[in-house]
Order: C-alpha cells, then sequence, then structure tokens
C-alpha cells in the first residue's frame, strides 16, 4: 500500500483498470455554492481490453493535459475506442472534444438524455455518439462494461458503469467526495472520507431522496469490488460508503433539532438559548448555528439525520433577515428528511420574519408546528412562550419518531 504520487501518475486499481484522475486543490467552490476546504477530484478511469479501450468520464476542461497525459501511460490517447460519459457536467465532460479530437474514430457513450447534453454542452456530432439504455453491454476483449440507468444522480441523465470481470462500478457523482487526497483509496486517507462523503451527499444526493434510493436498490445488487466515483477517493472496501448512504437515505432520524438563528440586539439571541435548553430537557439533542458567522455547508450536513429545523428571525423591514434568508432558500431546495419546523424572533415596530418563512416552507412539504414572534426583548411571558415551543417541536420529534 505503499505512497503513490497520484497528482502525477495514474494508478492501476486492477490489471487493465486504471485510475487517470485529476487533483484540484485549488478550486473554492462548487456550483458556485458549496465550498471545498480540501479541493476536489475530478476521477476518470481507462479500462484496456483485450481488443478495444475504454476512457470513462472525462475531467474538466482545464486539466485535459493531465488526463491525457496520464492515459499515455498505458494506450495512445488515438487508441480509445470509447468515450464514456457516466454525466455532463462540465466538471467531467469538459475534455470530451479534446478527446474526441485526439481519439478520431472513438465513439461518445451515454444514455439517451446523455446523448442529447453531449450535443448541447459540447457539440458532438450524432454519428460520433451512440445512447444506451439500462442493461447495455459493451466487449472490450475479457472486460465487459454494463451501463446502469441512474437518473437524476446529479442531472436527468446520469448513469453508472459496471466493469463485470473486474467487479468494479464507476457512478461518477454518486458515492463522491470533494477531497484532493494523495493517496487514491478512502482507507488510506481516514475517517475524513466518509465525513465529507456526508457533506457531499447533504449538498448534492439528498435532494433526489427518490432516485438514489432506487439506485442504491441496484448497487445491492450488483457483486462489487471496488467502487470509483468521480470526486474523491475510491473504495476498495465498497460497503463503507454503501453502508453509509443507505443510513443516510434510509435510516432512522435522530431525536435532534437544528436551529439556525440571526440576532441584531440578543433579542432573537435569548430566544435561541430558551429553546435550545427546553429541547435538551427533554432529551432532544439541539445544534444551534448564529447565521452571522456559521458555513451553510456545515448546517446542510448536520441535517440529514435531524428530525426537525427551527428558524429564528428578528423581523427585518417586514420580512425575514438576508442573513437568514439564503439558508431558508436552500433548505427549501434540497429538502432534508426530517420536516418537522418551528420559526421565532423579536420584532421592535411590526413583524413579518416568521410569517414569510413559513409562506416559503409551508407549501413545498416542512411542518410549520409553531411560530413564535415576541415584541421589544424578551420578558418572562415571551420566555415561557419560547420554553413551549422548544417543548412542542420536542414532542413532535418523540410522537413521529413512535409513528415510523
Ligand atoms: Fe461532479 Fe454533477 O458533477
Amino acid at each position: 500500500m505503499g505512497k503513490t504520487d497520484i497528482s502525477s501518475k495514474s494508478v492501476e486499481m486492477v490489471p487493465g483498470v486504471f485510475w487517470v484522475g485529476v487533483l484540484d486543490r485549488e478550486r473554492a467552490l462548487f456550483d458556485s455554492f458549496m465550498s471545498l476546504p480540501y479541493g476536489t477530484t475530478y476521477n476518470a478511469y481507462l479500462v484496456t481490453g483485450g481488443e478495444k479501450t475504454a476512457l470513462i468520464d472525462t475531467v474538466g476542461l482545464d486539466f485535459t493535459d493531465i488526463l491525457t497525459k496520464k492515459v499515455s501511460e498505458s494506450v495512445k490517447v488515438e487508441d480509445i475506442d470509447y468515450v464514456v460519459m457516466n454525466h455532463a457536467e462540465p466538471d467531467h465532460g469538459g475534455s470530451i472534444p479534446k478527446i474526441l479530437s485526439i481519439a478520431k474514430n472513438a465513439k461518445l457513450v451515454a444514455s439517451k438524455k446523455g446523448v442529447g447534453m453531449a450535443k448541447l454542452f459540447y457539440d458532438v456530432p450524432e454519428e460520433r455518439m451512440m445512447a444506451v439504455e439500462d442493461g447495455s453491454k459493451i466487449e472490450l476483449g475479457g472486460k465487459t462494461l454494463r451501463f446502469i440507468s441512474a437518473p437524476w444522480l446529479h442531472w436527468p441523465e446520469t448513469m453508472f458503469t459496471y466493469c463485470e470481470e473486474d467487479r468494479v462500478l464507476f457512478t461518477c457523482d454518486f458515492f463522491g467526495a470533494h477531497m484532493a487526497a494523495d493517496k487514491l483509496y478512502e482507507d488510506e486517507v481516514g475517517d475524513i472520507v466518509l465525513s465529507e462523503a456526508r457533506r457531499y451527499y447533504a449538498e448534492i444526493m439528498m435532494i433526489f431522496i427518490n432516485p438514489l434510493r432506487k439506485a442504491l436498490d441496484k448497487v445491492a445488487e450488483l457483486d462489487i469490488k471496488i467502487i470509483g466515483p468521480s470526486h474523491g477517493p475510491v473504495y476498495r472496501e465498497p460497503h463503507r460508503i454503501v453502508d453509509a448512504y443507505e443510513k443516510w437515505a434510509r435510516g432512522p432520524l435522530e431525536q435532534k433539532a437544528v436551529v439556525i438563528y440571526v440576532s441584531m440586539y440578543g433579542s432573537t439571541a435569548v430566544l435561541e438559548k430558551t429553546i435550545v435548553a427546553a429541547l435538551k430537557d427533554e432529551g432532544v439533542d439541539a445544534v444551534a448555528y448564529n447565521m452571522v458567522k456559521s458555513d451553510i455547508s456545515q448546517i446542510v450536513t448536520d441535517l440529514v439525520d435531524s428530525s426537525a429545523i427551527i428558524f429564528g428571525s428578528p423581523s427585518f423591514y417586514g420580512g425575514m433577515h438576508p442573513r437568514l434568508a439564503s439558508s431558508v432558500e436552500l433548505i427549501r431546495t434540497l429538502k432534508p428528511r426530517g420536516k418537522i419546523v418551528a420559526v421565532f424572533g423579536s420584532y421592535g415596530w411590526g413583524g413579518g420574519a416568521a410569517k414569510e418563512i413559513k409562506s416559503r416552507l409551508a407549501p413545498v412539504g416542512f411542518d410549520v408546528i409553531e411560530t413564535l414572534e415576541i415584541k421589544g426583548p424578551p420578558g418572562d411571558e415571551a420566555l415561557d412562550k419560547a420554553r413551549s415551543l422548544g417543548k412542542a417541536v420536542a414532542r413532535k420529534i418523540k410522537e413521529t419518531r413512535a409513528a415510523n
């Protein structure tokens, strides 16, 4: 298991199957919202059979030269027969035009929707593309690639590729983690991989809960030795990431509430502390985030197994505070499984924050069980109401867990 400098060399994972990906340590954000403290990788894989060669996914456009250099350690780029596009997003598809221009006889293999996207994003001519369906196969000579329909992970065209003889599953974004580690395998990097995989799951995959559960069902039917996602380390103990996804997607939610708040003059903060204490008194774990100094990425990760979300905002010109608004909108979009919501806050001369937050969340399936707006600094009566709100959330969490 010695040290391999994967930044400059390809890695042969099993005979004839190579990791030819690249490390991007400099990128700060993914999709302009997800922070990347450990950078990321764009993993591509080369599968060389006795007769044909396939490149599975490519890399971002800026990294094409590194990809071609790594491929050239095993085969000439012009000899690639197939470029499999599991996903069209430019972090994986950006090098497709360049690779196809060198490998003049190569076909681009993609799902039916993927073919449309390859035309749209990369202007690939129809005659250079091959659409595959669930179960379609390509024979490379002693290596068979089977394509598995897995849409909406992360765009509608996504699919998996499974190398039958070697039992390697290439899942592109699914099972990914944004990390540019200096070692290839998850077991060499350590526990931080699963922690980053959970953050990745929360921000990229959680929104697609039904497609991802269907994909997990398909994965469960496969005999897998290695899982090669297109971001972060490769799993040669595949159960570790599969079990983690099963837990996040289908496991019981924790007896836990996440409190997300902003306070301008301390009144909403006093309510927050009272509510958190009430939750803890009832045996419910509570994690509070002040949006003036918190990373939304961490909050969303905490929501993977949380039963409830409690928003606190002072009224800001008749609505919610702008520092809270982006988290409300992101959570509204990502749809965590725990849908119990309560809202609280203070106001000086006119309310409105709680009403606005409720109006954003209730229509899309969140169960807003309590709203509390307090005029001015909270006195004893207001603190009693805050305690009642915390207890009501705790009660609802327990009832919901008991019913499931
Ligand atoms: Fe890694 Fe959806 O792109």
